[in-house]
Formats: C-alpha cells, structure tokens, sequence
C-alpha cells in the first residue's frame, strides 16, 4: 500500500472517452492512495479534504496511463538475424517458414534454453519497456510447442511479473506452428490441448491464443483450442488474417475473443464481426513493416465499424524484433494512417480492453495507479518521435 500522495503542476491525457482529445486536463492534479487514483481533474477543483496530502509537482508535464503493450513474445531463446539477412537477400517469409526457419528455429533455440536462460535474456527486453513508461505487459507461449517448454516459457513470463514492477498477463500459444514432421491435427489433440490443460491447472495461463493461418492452423484446428478454452472459462485471442484471408478474425469474433491481432487482409464484414462481438483489432506494425507487407489494416472500415484499435510491439526474433512500444505508436501512425490519439489509446484504454482488464488504461477514479510522466509539451509527440524517449518518471501501483 502507497501513502497519499498528490501530484500537482500537470497535464493530464486521461484517455477518458467523452471530454476532448486524449481527455486532456489541463493545470490537473491526481490524487493517489493505496495504489490507486483517487481523485483528477483541475486543481482549482479540488476537493478540501485532499489538499493536506502530500504534494510533488510535476513542472507542468504531461502525464498518461501508463502504457500497455498487449501483444508480446518477449520470451524465446536465440535470434533470427540470419534470417533478417535471407529477406534481404529475396527469401519470404513464408518460404524461410515452409523450409524448416521462421517460428520452428525459434523453437530450436527456445527448448535449448532452461528457465534461468530465458529469464535473463527476457528480464533485458522488459527493462527496456518499463523504461518508456510500458506497465502493463502481455507474453505469450509458443516457442516451446511440446509440453515442458510451452509450460517454462510460462512459468518465466510470470516470474518477469514478481521480479519486476509490472504486470504480466500472459497467453498460452501452444497453436503458434506445427514442429516439423508432424501432422497438425495430431498435434493439436496430442501436445496442444494436454499442455494448455497442464498450464492452466498450474495457474500459468491467463488467455489462450492461436496462429490461423496457411503455414499454421485452419480455422477447425483453432476452434478445437478455442472450445477447450472455454471449457476451462479462459478467454481468447486469435493471429487473424495476417498474411492471406482464411477466417482467423470472424472465428475469434465468433468465439467472443478478447482481441483479433494483426488483421492485415481483414475486410468489411470481419470489422462488423468485431464491433459486433466488441473484440479489440491489435494492429502490429512491427511485423507489417520487417515482413514489408504491403497490404495494411482496414483501419477506415474500423473506425466506421467502431471497433477498438490497440497497437503492441509484436516483440519476437522473427517477424518483428521491435523492442519500443513507443515506435509501434509511431509505425501505426506514418504505416496505418492512426492518429497520434489512436495510437495512445490503441496503447493505453484499448490495449487494457485487449487484455481483458478494466483496472487500467485510463486516468480516473478507481483504477490502478499506474502512470507515464513525459518530458513532452503535447500528447502527440509520443507517437511523432522516433527512436527517442521522453519517459522522465513512471508510477506503477502508485509507486515511482
Ligand atoms: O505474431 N504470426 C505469428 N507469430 C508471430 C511471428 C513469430 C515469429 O516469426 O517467430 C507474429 O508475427
Ligand atoms: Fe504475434
């Protein structure tokens, strides 16, 4: 529990709908208590018995919800720059997938890893996050694809979240990729459904998720995981219409899935399948941009549609080796045509909806403490800059 406090001289982007852009208080104040915001709104507005507190000003920054970073598999051993270097020379990407590389080399390098590897080589990645302000952090599985693994990548992502000040919300990717010289269905009903059951009888998995695409699982294959998944009250998620149209986002849709992610080659009607179910599209922009796909998001039919658009990192060795939440926003904006307002909900208010928390994402009454401070003088320079960082503090669970 944090004692009182009161943050003075600020301007606060609440994120809140229904104000302005970015909910935006100007000359604001936040109280917090017990690691919770109690109070914000103009200072002049103040109630009397919040103005004993404690006070610290904060010179007239800007402040945020801390930011969420929905969509990560920060956890894997090994890297693929070799594989950078074969796109380069003209290999795709699916074709390095199909000859034995991309997720399944991962795979390789990840079982060879014990848990203490993998901690290390993921604590360095969450650092880096939690210095640009991230507080919240999503990891998936995926790269073990047999039950030790998938159940250590895990077990490493929620030891991230007690040695670190940050929260872990972790996803169980047993359906990432078929390891080779197996049969997908065989797969799915032999490894994939036993490990998601181990997983969740050990308390390791918040969210399951699936890869629903030609070079991994059909949109069968995924309502098997998915069926299971709600015979345990998990929620889902779905890898939806990245590289071709099979289905991926009008299953998730179907299925009432917390988010469809990627959705590159989704059209008008998965959009009204979305707003429909209320699942979250998480654009990945990271992975748009390493694999130079040229078809983006439908962002319009989104906006038109009123589905939520949050943006993550995609953080992984092959597709997307992105380590800034704050260049994603900055991807979204210059690749996807986002506003710079979209891209801070899209990491903030929406990412928290992606994942399933209503705790956080906001500034306001009765949520989570956890708060970005930017030495910045507008809400847009956020996703404007690239490659620098303007975080000067961040407060998780009212803590600095
Ligand atoms: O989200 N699309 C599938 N999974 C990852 C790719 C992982 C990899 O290439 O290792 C993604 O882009
Ligand atoms: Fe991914």
């Amino acid at each position: 529990m944090t004692a009182p406090l009161l943050l003075t001289d600020l301007c606060a982007a609440t994120m809140s709908p229904g104000g302005g852009a970015y909910g935006l208080v100007d000359g604001a104040a936040i109280a917090i208590e017990g690691g919770a915001i109690r109070w914000v709104g103009a200072a002049c507005d103040l109630p009397g018995d919040l103005a004993g507190w404690p006070r610290r000003s904060l010179d007239g920054r800007l402040v945020t919800p801390a930011l969420i970073d929905c969509h990560t598999h920060l956890v894997h051993g090994g890297n693929r720059a070799r594989e950078f270097e074969m796109r380069l020379e003209g290999a795709g990407y699916e074709e390095i997938a199909r000859a034995g590389g991309g997720i399944v080399s991962t795979v390789s390098a990840t079982r060879a890893e014990d848990e203490a590897g993998l901690l290390r080589a993921a604590l360095g990645r969450v650092d880096a996050f939690i210095a640009e302000g991230v507080g919240t952090i999503e990891i998936k599985s995926g790269y073990g694809l047999d039950h030790d693994t998938e159940l250590r990548m895990l077990r490493v992502a929620r030891r991230i979240g007690e040695m670190r000040p940050v929260t872990v919300v972790t996803s169980f990717l047993g359906a990432h990729a078929v390891p080779g010289g197996e049969d997908a269905d065989s797969y799915i009903d032999e490894t994939c459904l036993p490990a998601l059951e181990a997983a969740h009888a050990e308390g390791l998995v918040d969210a399951v998720d699936g890869f629903c695409e030609g070079i991994a699982f059909d949109t069968a294959q995924i309502a098997r995981v998915f069926d299971r998944a709600r015979a345990l009250g998990l929620p889902v998620k779905l890898h939806a219409e990245q590289l071709s149209h099979i289905g991926g986002t009008a299953l998730a849709a179907r299925y009432g899935a917390l988010s469809a992610d990627h959705v590159e080659y989704a059209g008008d009607a998965d959009a009204a399948a979305l707003a429909q179910a209320g699942t979250v599209a998480v654009l990945l922009p990271g992975a748009f941009y390493t694999l130079r796909e040229t078809q983006a998001p439908p962002v319009q039919a989104f906006r038109e549609a009123g589905v939520a658009m949050a943006v993550a990192t995609d953080l992984n060795p092959g597709s997307s080796p992105l380590g800034s939440l704050l260049l994603a926003m900055n991807m979204a904006c210059t690749l996807f045509r986002l506003t710079p307002e979209e891209a801070l909900a899209g990491t903030t208010r929406h990412a928290a909806r992606a994942l399933g928390l209503a705790d956080r994402g906001e500034i306001r009454a009765g949520l989570r403490a956890d708060l970005a401070v930017w030495d910045v003088e507008t809400p847009a320079e956020l996703a404007y800059r690239i490659g620098t960082n303007p975080l000067y503090t961040r407060i998780f669970g009212g803590q600095a």
